[in-house]
Protein backbone atom coordinates (compact mmCIF):
# COMPACT_ATOMS: atom_id res chain seq x y z
CA UNK A 1 0.00 0.00 0.00
CA UNK A 2 1.15 3.62 -0.61
CA UNK A 3 0.75 6.64 1.07
CA UNK A 4 -0.78 9.22 -1.94
CA UNK A 5 -0.91 13.14 -1.76
CA UNK A 6 -2.87 14.49 -4.09
CA UNK A 7 -2.20 18.08 -4.89
CA UNK A 8 -5.21 19.93 -6.69
CA UNK A 9 -8.54 18.69 -5.92
CA UNK A 10 -10.63 20.21 -8.53
CA UNK A 11 -13.12 18.06 -10.98
CA UNK A 12 -10.02 16.02 -11.36
CA UNK A 13 -7.93 16.03 -8.19
CA UNK A 14 -11.10 15.35 -5.83
CA UNK A 15 -12.05 12.18 -7.68
CA UNK A 16 -8.24 10.84 -7.74
CA UNK A 17 -8.33 11.33 -4.19
CA UNK A 18 -11.46 9.46 -3.75
CA UNK A 19 -10.38 6.61 -6.14
CA UNK A 20 -7.71 6.39 -3.89
CA UNK A 21 -8.81 6.18 0.00
CA UNK A 22 -11.26 3.67 -1.73
CA UNK A 23 -9.34 1.59 -2.85
CA UNK A 24 -7.53 1.15 0.67
CA UNK A 25 -4.40 4.23 0.39
CA UNK A 26 -4.42 6.59 3.30
CA UNK A 27 -4.56 9.84 0.93
CA UNK A 28 -4.33 13.35 1.44
CA UNK A 29 -5.50 16.06 -0.61
CA UNK A 30 -4.57 19.71 -0.79
CA UNK A 31 -5.71 22.55 -2.94
CA UNK A 32 -4.87 26.55 -2.59
CA UNK A 33 -8.66 27.22 -3.40
CA UNK A 34 -10.02 26.14 -0.42
CA UNK A 35 -14.08 26.87 -1.63
CA UNK A 36 -13.59 25.23 -5.31
CA UNK A 37 -12.21 22.30 -2.94
CA UNK A 38 -15.29 22.25 -0.55
CA UNK A 39 -17.59 22.48 -3.31
CA UNK A 40 -15.61 19.76 -5.38
CA UNK A 41 -15.47 17.38 -2.10
CA UNK A 42 -19.53 17.65 -1.86
CA UNK A 43 -20.08 16.61 -5.11
CA UNK A 44 -17.78 13.62 -5.46
CA UNK A 45 -19.08 12.50 -1.65
CA UNK A 46 -22.53 13.00 -3.38
CA UNK A 47 -21.82 11.00 -6.20
CA UNK A 48 -20.28 7.60 -4.00
CA UNK A 49 -23.13 8.07 -1.73
CA UNK A 50 -25.66 8.04 -4.80
CA UNK A 51 -23.64 5.21 -6.72
CA UNK A 52 -23.49 3.11 -3.35
CA UNK A 53 -27.46 4.05 -2.49
CA UNK A 54 -27.95 2.60 -6.41
CA UNK A 55 -25.42 -0.51 -5.30
CA UNK A 56 -22.90 -0.12 -8.28
CA UNK A 57 -20.62 0.62 -5.04
CA UNK A 58 -19.62 -1.36 -1.66
CA UNK A 59 -20.52 -0.01 1.37
CA UNK A 60 -17.05 -0.33 2.68
CA UNK A 61 -15.72 1.70 -0.40
CA UNK A 62 -18.15 4.50 0.66
CA UNK A 63 -16.51 3.38 4.75
CA UNK A 64 -12.82 4.15 3.52
CA UNK A 65 -13.51 7.37 1.47
CA UNK A 66 -14.18 8.63 4.96
CA UNK A 67 -11.67 6.92 7.11
CA UNK A 68 -8.91 7.23 4.44
CA UNK A 69 -9.38 10.98 3.27
CA UNK A 70 -7.64 14.12 4.94
CA UNK A 71 -7.68 17.22 3.75
CA UNK A 72 -5.11 19.37 4.50
CA UNK A 73 -3.98 23.07 4.90
CA UNK A 74 -0.17 23.32 3.29
CA UNK A 75 1.24 21.85 0.65
CA UNK A 76 3.98 20.71 2.98
CA UNK A 77 1.29 19.06 5.34
CA UNK A 78 -0.40 16.88 2.57
CA UNK A 79 3.04 15.36 1.33
CA UNK A 80 4.45 14.85 4.65
CA UNK A 81 5.31 10.91 5.00
CA UNK A 82 3.84 10.10 1.32
CA UNK A 83 5.06 7.68 -0.59
CA UNK A 84 3.10 8.63 -3.71
CA UNK A 85 1.71 12.16 -4.92
CA UNK A 86 -0.59 12.78 -7.91
CA UNK A 87 -0.38 16.03 -8.78
CA UNK A 88 -3.57 17.52 -10.67
CA UNK A 89 -3.64 21.23 -10.25
CA UNK A 90 -4.45 23.63 -13.43
CA UNK A 91 -2.96 22.52 -16.96
CA UNK A 92 0.09 25.69 -16.37
CA UNK A 93 3.20 24.69 -17.07
CA UNK A 94 5.03 26.90 -14.53
CA UNK A 95 2.39 26.29 -11.63
CA UNK A 96 3.33 22.46 -12.26
CA UNK A 97 7.01 23.51 -12.17
CA UNK A 98 7.06 25.07 -8.88
CA UNK A 99 5.34 22.44 -7.11
CA UNK A 100 7.26 19.82 -7.89
CA UNK A 101 10.51 21.78 -7.75
CA UNK A 102 9.44 22.59 -4.18
CA UNK A 103 8.20 18.44 -3.05
CA UNK A 104 11.31 16.83 -4.97
CA UNK A 105 13.39 18.78 -2.49
CA UNK A 106 11.04 17.85 0.18
CA UNK A 107 10.73 14.60 -0.66
CA UNK A 108 12.75 11.25 -0.06
CA UNK A 109 14.22 10.17 -3.78
CA UNK A 110 11.87 6.87 -3.37
CA UNK A 111 8.64 8.81 -3.37
CA UNK A 112 6.70 8.43 -6.92
CA UNK A 113 5.89 11.92 -8.26
CA UNK A 114 3.01 11.63 -10.77
CA UNK A 115 1.03 14.01 -13.06
CA UNK A 116 -2.36 13.76 -14.20
CA UNK A 117 -1.25 16.64 -17.16
CA UNK A 118 -2.92 15.72 -19.89
CA UNK A 119 -0.40 17.75 -22.72
CA UNK A 120 2.49 18.06 -20.54
CA UNK A 121 4.99 15.30 -20.13
CA UNK A 122 6.65 14.55 -17.01
CA UNK A 123 10.07 14.81 -18.32
CA UNK A 124 9.42 18.83 -19.09
CA UNK A 125 8.77 19.13 -14.88
CA UNK A 126 10.97 16.78 -14.12
CA UNK A 127 14.02 18.96 -15.91
CA UNK A 128 14.40 21.17 -13.37
CA UNK A 129 13.73 18.67 -9.98
CA UNK A 130 15.06 16.57 -7.99
CA UNK A 131 15.71 12.84 -8.84
CA UNK A 132 13.94 12.94 -12.27
CA UNK A 133 13.98 9.85 -12.85
CA UNK A 134 10.69 8.99 -10.29
CA UNK A 135 8.65 11.12 -12.60
CA UNK A 136 5.92 9.99 -15.05
CA UNK A 137 2.64 10.88 -16.22
CA UNK A 138 -0.34 8.69 -14.84
CA UNK A 139 -3.40 10.62 -17.13
CA UNK A 140 -6.98 9.80 -15.98
CA UNK A 141 -10.13 10.37 -17.37
CA UNK A 142 -12.84 12.87 -16.23
CA UNK A 143 -14.94 11.91 -14.31
CA UNK A 144 -12.43 9.56 -12.68
CA UNK A 145 -15.04 7.25 -10.06
CA UNK A 146 -16.50 6.52 -13.60
CA UNK A 147 -13.68 6.23 -16.25
CA UNK A 148 -12.09 2.97 -16.54
CA UNK A 149 -8.80 3.84 -18.49
CA UNK A 150 -5.44 5.38 -16.74
CA UNK A 151 -2.92 5.99 -19.61
CA UNK A 152 1.05 5.99 -17.92
CA UNK A 153 3.51 7.91 -20.12
CA UNK A 154 7.11 8.36 -19.38
CA UNK A 155 10.45 8.89 -20.30
CA UNK A 156 13.22 6.36 -20.27
CA UNK A 157 15.16 7.58 -17.49
CA UNK A 158 11.98 6.99 -15.46
CA UNK A 159 13.21 3.95 -13.13
CA UNK A 160 11.21 0.45 -13.76
CA UNK A 161 10.29 0.68 -10.42
CA UNK A 162 7.99 3.49 -10.51
CA UNK A 163 6.52 2.66 -13.37
CA UNK A 164 5.36 -0.69 -11.65
CA UNK A 165 4.36 0.88 -8.48
CA UNK A 166 2.13 3.48 -10.86
CA UNK A 167 0.31 0.06 -12.65
CA UNK A 168 0.11 -1.36 -9.18
CA UNK A 169 -1.54 1.01 -7.36
CA UNK A 170 -3.98 1.75 -10.80
CA UNK A 171 -4.74 -1.85 -10.71
CA UNK A 172 -5.88 -1.93 -6.66
CA UNK A 173 -8.00 1.65 -7.98
CA UNK A 174 -10.01 -0.66 -10.19
CA UNK A 175 -8.33 0.71 -13.31
CA UNK A 176 -7.36 -0.40 -16.62
CA UNK A 177 -3.67 0.69 -17.64
CA UNK A 178 -2.86 1.42 -20.95
CA UNK A 179 1.40 2.04 -20.97
CA UNK A 180 2.89 4.07 -23.66
CA UNK A 181 6.34 3.32 -25.35
CA UNK A 182 7.46 7.12 -25.77
CA UNK A 183 5.53 10.28 -24.59
CA UNK A 184 3.54 12.45 -26.59
CA UNK A 185 1.56 15.22 -25.77
CA UNK A 186 -2.32 14.05 -25.81
CA UNK A 187 -1.45 10.89 -25.15
CA UNK A 188 -3.42 8.13 -27.30
CA UNK A 189 -6.97 8.90 -26.30
CA UNK A 190 -6.74 13.08 -26.72
CA UNK A 191 -4.67 12.89 -29.56
CA UNK A 192 -6.96 11.02 -31.63
CA UNK A 193 -9.81 13.05 -29.93
CA UNK A 194 -7.76 16.30 -30.64
CA UNK A 195 -8.30 15.48 -34.17
CA UNK A 196 -12.11 15.10 -34.21
CA UNK A 197 -13.18 18.29 -31.77
CA UNK A 198 -10.06 20.10 -34.36
CA UNK A 199 -12.60 19.49 -37.25
CA UNK A 200 -15.27 20.12 -34.75
CA UNK A 201 -14.16 23.77 -34.33
CA UNK A 202 -12.69 24.31 -37.19
CA UNK A 203 -16.29 23.50 -39.15
CA UNK A 204 -17.92 26.01 -36.66
CA UNK A 205 -15.47 28.78 -37.38
CA UNK A 206 -16.42 28.38 -41.12
CA UNK A 207 -19.82 28.79 -40.10
CA UNK A 208 -20.41 25.98 -41.84
CA UNK A 209 -22.84 24.64 -38.72
CA UNK A 210 -24.02 25.67 -35.41
CA UNK A 211 -22.21 23.97 -32.49
CA UNK A 212 -25.41 22.32 -31.43
CA UNK A 213 -25.89 20.98 -35.27
CA UNK A 214 -22.33 19.50 -35.17
CA UNK A 215 -22.89 17.85 -31.62
CA UNK A 216 -25.91 16.36 -32.59
CA UNK A 217 -24.79 14.74 -36.18
CA UNK A 218 -21.40 13.39 -34.16
CA UNK A 219 -24.26 11.53 -31.15
CA UNK A 220 -26.62 10.47 -34.52
CA UNK A 221 -24.04 9.57 -36.84
CA UNK A 222 -21.02 8.17 -34.97
CA UNK A 223 -22.76 7.24 -32.12
CA UNK A 224 -20.97 8.98 -29.59
CA UNK A 225 -22.67 9.58 -26.20
CA UNK A 226 -21.41 13.93 -26.22
CA UNK A 227 -20.48 15.85 -29.26
CA UNK A 228 -17.22 17.05 -29.19
CA UNK A 229 -18.63 20.81 -27.91
CA UNK A 230 -20.35 19.00 -24.82
CA UNK A 231 -17.43 17.05 -24.20
CA UNK A 232 -14.80 20.28 -24.32
CA UNK A 233 -17.65 22.13 -22.03
CA UNK A 234 -17.28 19.00 -19.83
CA UNK A 235 -13.40 18.35 -19.49
CA UNK A 236 -12.98 22.68 -19.48
CA UNK A 237 -12.35 25.52 -22.46
CA UNK A 238 -9.30 26.63 -20.20
CA UNK A 239 -7.78 22.96 -20.69
CA UNK A 240 -8.83 23.20 -24.36
CA UNK A 241 -7.48 26.41 -24.80
CA UNK A 242 -3.98 26.14 -22.76
CA UNK A 243 -3.34 22.45 -24.22
CA UNK A 244 -3.54 24.17 -27.93
CA UNK A 245 -2.01 27.18 -26.57
CA UNK A 246 1.16 24.94 -25.63
CA UNK A 247 1.10 23.40 -29.13
CA UNK A 248 0.87 26.67 -30.92
CA UNK A 249 3.82 28.31 -29.11
CA UNK A 250 5.94 25.12 -29.94
CA UNK A 251 5.00 24.52 -34.10
CA UNK A 252 4.31 27.92 -34.88
CA UNK A 253 1.56 26.39 -37.21
CA UNK A 254 -1.38 28.53 -37.77
CA UNK A 255 -3.70 25.48 -37.85
CA UNK A 256 -2.20 24.75 -34.03
CA UNK A 257 -3.66 28.45 -33.09
CA UNK A 258 -6.58 28.26 -30.63
CA UNK A 259 -9.88 29.43 -32.31
CA UNK A 260 -11.16 32.96 -31.19
CA UNK A 261 -14.01 31.70 -30.31
CA UNK A 262 -12.12 29.95 -27.63
CA UNK A 263 -10.24 32.50 -26.48
CA UNK A 264 -13.06 35.03 -25.46
CA UNK A 265 -14.41 32.06 -23.90
CA UNK A 266 -11.51 31.21 -21.60
CA UNK A 267 -11.12 35.70 -21.19
CA UNK A 268 -14.63 36.00 -20.00
CA UNK A 269 -14.34 32.76 -17.96
CA UNK A 270 -16.75 30.89 -19.95
CA UNK A 271 -15.23 27.30 -19.13
CA UNK A 272 -17.79 24.73 -19.60
CA UNK A 273 -19.60 22.91 -16.81
CA UNK A 274 -17.50 24.21 -13.94
CA UNK A 275 -18.19 27.63 -14.06
CA UNK A 276 -21.88 27.45 -15.12
CA UNK A 277 -21.54 28.23 -18.69
CA UNK A 278 -19.08 27.17 -22.23
CA UNK A 279 -20.70 26.66 -25.84
CA UNK A 280 -23.85 25.78 -23.43
CA UNK A 281 -25.47 26.82 -20.50
CA UNK A 282 -25.69 24.89 -16.89
CA UNK A 283 -27.68 25.42 -13.61
CA UNK A 284 -26.03 24.89 -10.70
CA UNK A 285 -27.08 21.93 -9.91
CA UNK A 286 -25.58 20.39 -13.21
CA UNK A 287 -22.03 21.56 -12.17
CA UNK A 288 -19.12 18.58 -11.46
N1 LIG B 1 -10.75 17.79 -16.95
C1 LIG B 1 -10.38 16.73 -17.63
O1 LIG B 1 -11.15 16.15 -18.40
C2 LIG B 1 -9.00 16.17 -17.43
C3 LIG B 1 -8.75 14.84 -17.79
C4 LIG B 1 -7.46 14.30 -17.57
C5 LIG B 1 -6.48 15.09 -17.04
N2 LIG B 1 -6.74 16.40 -16.71
C6 LIG B 1 -5.66 17.20 -16.11
O2 LIG B 1 -5.92 17.33 -14.72
C7 LIG B 1 -5.39 18.58 -14.25
C8 LIG B 1 -6.50 19.32 -13.49
O3 LIG B 1 -7.62 19.50 -14.32
P1 LIG B 1 -9.09 19.76 -13.71
O4 LIG B 1 -10.04 19.51 -14.82
O5 LIG B 1 -9.23 19.04 -12.42
O6 LIG B 1 -9.00 21.34 -13.46
P2 LIG B 1 -9.75 22.22 -12.34
O7 LIG B 1 -9.63 23.62 -12.82
O8 LIG B 1 -11.09 21.66 -12.01
O9 LIG B 1 -8.82 22.00 -11.05
C9 LIG B 1 -7.52 22.52 -10.95
C10 LIG B 1 -7.27 22.79 -9.47
O10 LIG B 1 -5.91 23.21 -9.31
C11 LIG B 1 -5.94 24.09 -8.19
N3 LIG B 1 -4.68 24.84 -8.14
C12 LIG B 1 -4.23 25.79 -8.97
N4 LIG B 1 -3.01 26.22 -8.57
C13 LIG B 1 -2.69 25.50 -7.46
C14 LIG B 1 -1.58 25.47 -6.59
N5 LIG B 1 -0.53 26.27 -6.77
N6 LIG B 1 -1.59 24.59 -5.54
C15 LIG B 1 -2.64 23.77 -5.34
N7 LIG B 1 -3.73 23.75 -6.14
C16 LIG B 1 -3.75 24.61 -7.19
C17 LIG B 1 -7.16 24.97 -8.43
O11 LIG B 1 -7.57 25.67 -7.28
C18 LIG B 1 -8.16 23.91 -8.89
O12 LIG B 1 -8.90 23.37 -7.80
C19 LIG B 1 -4.85 19.32 -15.49
O13 LIG B 1 -3.47 19.13 -15.55
C20 LIG B 1 -5.54 18.61 -16.65
O14 LIG B 1 -4.76 18.60 -17.83
C21 LIG B 1 -7.98 16.96 -16.88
Amino acid sequence: MENVAVIGGGQMGSQIAALSAMSGHKTSIYDNNKDYLNEKLVFTKNNIENLVSKKILDQKKYDSYIKNLEVCETLEDAVKNKTFVIEAVVERFEIKKEIFEKISNLLDENVVLATNSSFIAASEIARTCKHPERFLNMHFFYPPLRMDLIEISFPESTKEEVVNRTKDISKLMGRTVVTLKKETPGFIVNRMLGALIDEAYELYDEGIADFKEIDLAIKKGLNHPLGPFELTDYSGLDISYYSKLKIYNETKNPKDKPKKFLEEKVKDGKLGVKTGEGFYSYDKSSKS
